[in-house]
């Protein structure tokens, strides 16, 4: 499913790039451009950063309890047209 609409970035793409060493949510803005147009896709990727460990692995277990409580959703925004 697409979760950047503006950069045709979509969830596997967004799990493959923390699987192979991306941990941040500005290294995925860096590698695959997301949330750099529109920003409506932010909260989906830091909850998809959230979800695969990589925050509890940087900052430590339970520092982020919002993030950790469930599993992210992934929410898929359509465009309108103009
Ligand atoms: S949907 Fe990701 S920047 Fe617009």
């Amino acid at each position: 499913m697409i979760v950047c609409v503006c950069k045709s970035v979509s969830d596997r793409t967004i799990r493959a790039s923390l699987q192979s060493g991306a941990s941040t949510f500005d290294e995925l803005q860096f590698e695959l451009g997301v949330a750099t147009c529109c920003g409506k896709c932010e909260e989906t990727v830091r909850d998809l950063v959230a979800a695969c460990g990589a925050c509890t692995s940087l900052c430590g277990p339970g520092t982020h309890p919002a993030r950790h409580v469930a599993p992210a959703s992934v929410e898929f925004y359509e465009r309108k047209a103009a």
